[in-house]
C-alpha cells in the first residue's frame, strides 16, 4: 500500500482541494493517507500564498521534510504558491519532485508519475472535471461552486494563482449534493471566491442563473438540512439574495461579509466596488430581516494609504454592525498586485498597534455578545461527542454558527435538537437540551 501525506495551509477552498487530491490519488492510485511523514511515499504540501509569511515558510518545509523522508519518497508542493512561483520552486529545492498549480489538481494522477512536472497554466479549466467521489464523507460536506476569481483587488494575489472565474454546472452540484445527503451529510458548506457571482461564466452552454437561484435549488434536496455559503461579496448582496437568505429555512442564519475597510477611501484604493454606506446599508438590511444573524468579516488594517483617520472608520464600523467573528490581518504587500506599486509609510510597530487595537474592541464586543446569548434558544447539529471522564458532553454549532456544547448527554451525531445556553464556561456556550 502506497501511503501519501498532506499538508494543508490557507483557506477552505485549500481544504476542499486537499479532499479531492486524497480522493483522487486513494480511488485511481491506491494511497491510503497517513498522518507521519516519516513512512510516506508521496509528501504532499498544499500551500497558500494570501499573506507573506506562509509563503517564507514553504521553503523551511520542505527541507524538513526533505531530511526525515523515505529515500524514494516524492514531495509535491501544489496550491496557489505552486500557482505563483512555478519552476523557481524546483530550481530552489530540488528535492521537489513536481509542483501543481491550484487551478491545476485534477492533473494530480499524472504529475506523480513524471519527473519534475511543472503544472501551473492559470488558464486550466477544471469546472467540469469529475474528480473522485470523498469516500468516507462527514456530517459536514464541502462543495465547491466556482474556481478562480474576476475581481481585481488591489491587494490581492487570488487571481493571479487561481485564474479567472469559472461556475460549476448546477446539474453536477444537483448529482454531487444528492449523492452527499444520501451518504448522510447533512449540511453543505458552498465554496468558491465569490459565491454571489455564481452564474457568471460556465465553460459550457448553460441556463441562465445566479447565486439565488443556486441556493433555491440545493434547498430543494431531502436530507440537506443545513446550507452555509463562503464568501459572497458585499457588492452582489442584492435585495433578492438578501429576502431569499431570510425566508429560506436552509439557509443557516450566519454570513461571512468581508469588509476589508471601513474608509470609502481605502475602499477604493483597494478596488473593492462598494461603499462604507453601501456595506452598511447591506448590513441594515439583513439585520431587519434576520434580527439574530450572526456576521463574519475579514478586516486588513494598515493598507498603505490607510491613514488614522480611515482607521478610525474602520472602528466605527466594527462598533456599528458588531460581528460575531473576526479575521484580522496586516496588509502584506504580494507579488503581482496593484498595491504592490505603492509606497508604504507605516510602519511595523504602527501596523501592530492598529491590529492590536482593533482586535482588543472586538474581543469586548465578543464579551457582550456572549452575555447576551444566555437564555436563547438554537437550533444545534450534533457534530461530536466527547467523553473525558467524568465529563461527557456532545457539542454541535448552532445555524448562527455558536459552538455549543451539551453536557451529560450522548446525542446521536448529525440530529439537530434544540437547546437553551445556559451559561458561558469561559469561550463554550454551555446548553441545556429542551424537549422537541
Ligand atoms: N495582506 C493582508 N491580508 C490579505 N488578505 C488578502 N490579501 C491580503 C494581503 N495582501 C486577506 C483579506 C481576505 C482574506 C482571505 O485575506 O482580508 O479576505
Ligand atoms: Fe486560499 Fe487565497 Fe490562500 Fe489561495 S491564496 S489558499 S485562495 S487564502
Amino acid at each position: 500500500m502506497k501511503k501519501l501525506y498532506i499538508e494543508t495551509m490557507g483557506c477552505a477552498m485549500n481544504n476542499r482541494d486537499s479532499e479531492h487530491l486524497i480522493a483522487e490519488l486513494q480511488n485511481k492510485e491506491g494511497y491510503t493517507l497517513t498522518q507521519d511523514a516519516k513512512e510516506a511515499d508521496l509528501i504532499l504540501i498544499n500551500t497558500c500564498s494570501v499573506r507573506e509569511k506562509p509563503e517564507r515558510k514553504l521553503f523551511s518545509e520542505i527541507g524538513q521534510f526533505n531530511a526525515i523522508k523515505k529515500p524514494q519518497a516524492k514531495i509535491g508542493v501544489c496550491g496557489c504558491t505552486a500557482s505563483h512561483l512555478g519552476e523557481e520552486i524546483i530550481k530552489k529545492a530540488p528535492s521537489v519532485s513536481f509542483v501543481l498549480g491550484a487551478r491545476n489538481i485534477s492533473k494530480i494522477t499524472q504529475v506523480i508519475h513524471q519527473d519534475k512536472a511543472v503544472e501551473v497554466d492559470t488558464s486550466f479549466d477544471d469546472s467540469t472535471y469529475a474528480f473522485s467521489k470523498n469516500s468516507n464523507p462527514d456530517i459536514k460536506a464541502l462543495l465547491n461552486i466556482s474556481i478562480g476569481c474576476d475581481k481585481k483587488c488591489t491587494y490581492c494575489i487570488v487571481p493571479h494563482t487561481r485564474g479567472k472565474e469559472i461556475s460549476i454546472p448546477t446539474t453536477m452540484l444537483l448529482d454531487e449534493a444528492q449523492k452527499l445527503a444520501q451518504k448522510g451529510v447533512k449540511e453543505l458548506l458552498l465554496l468558491g471566491q465569490n459565491v454571489n457571482h455564481y452564474g457568471i461564466r460556465f465553460s459550457n452552454p448553460h441556463k441562465p442563473t445566479n447565486f439565488t437561484q443556486l441556493l433555491r435549488e440545493l434547498s430543494s434536496i431531502e436530507g440537506i438540512e443545513r446550507i452555509r455559503f463562503t464568501s459572497p461579496h458585499p457588492l452582489h448582496m442584492d435585495d433578492e439574495f438578501l429576502e431569499e437568505f431570510a425566508r429560506n429555512p436552509k439557509i443557516c442564519k450566519s454570513i461571512h461579509i468581508p469588509l476589508q475597510s471601513g474608509s470609502t477611501k481605502v475602499l477604493r484604493e483597494m478596488k473593492r466596488g462598494y461603499t462604507k454606506e453601501w456595506y452598511l446599508n447591506r448590513i441594515e438590511k439583513l439585520k431587519s430581516l434576520v434580527p439574530h444573524v450572526g456576521i463574519s468579516t475579514d478586516i486588513i488594517v494598515a493598507f498603505p494609504t490607510e491613514t488614522e483617520a480611515d482607521f478610525q472608520e474602520t472602528m466605527e464600523v466594527l462598533n456599528i454592525v458588531q460581528f460575531d467573528t473576526l479575521y484580522s490581518f496586516i496588509y502584506s504587500p504580494r507579488p503581482h498586485t496593484e498595491a504592490q506599486k505603492l509606497h508604504n509609510p507605516i510602519s511595523k510597530e504602527e501596523a501592530s498597534k492598529r491590529l492590536a487595537t482593533l482586535q482588543s474592541r472586538h474581543k469586548e464586543i465578543l464579551a457582550q455578545k456572549s452575555k447576551e446569548e444566555i437564555g436563547k434558544i438554537h437550533s444545534v447539529l450534533i457534530e461530536n461527542y466527547r467523553d473525558e471522564a467524568p465529563q461527557v458532553w456532545s457539542e454541535g454549532r448552532s445555524d448562527t454558527n455558536r459552538l455549543i456544547k451539551i453536557p451529560n448527554h450522548v446525542l446521536p451525531l448529525g440530529s439537530i435538537v434544540p437547546v437553551r445556553v445556559a451559561h458561558n464556561d469561559g469561550g463554550s456556550l454551555i446548553g441545556e437540551m429542551l424537549p422537541q
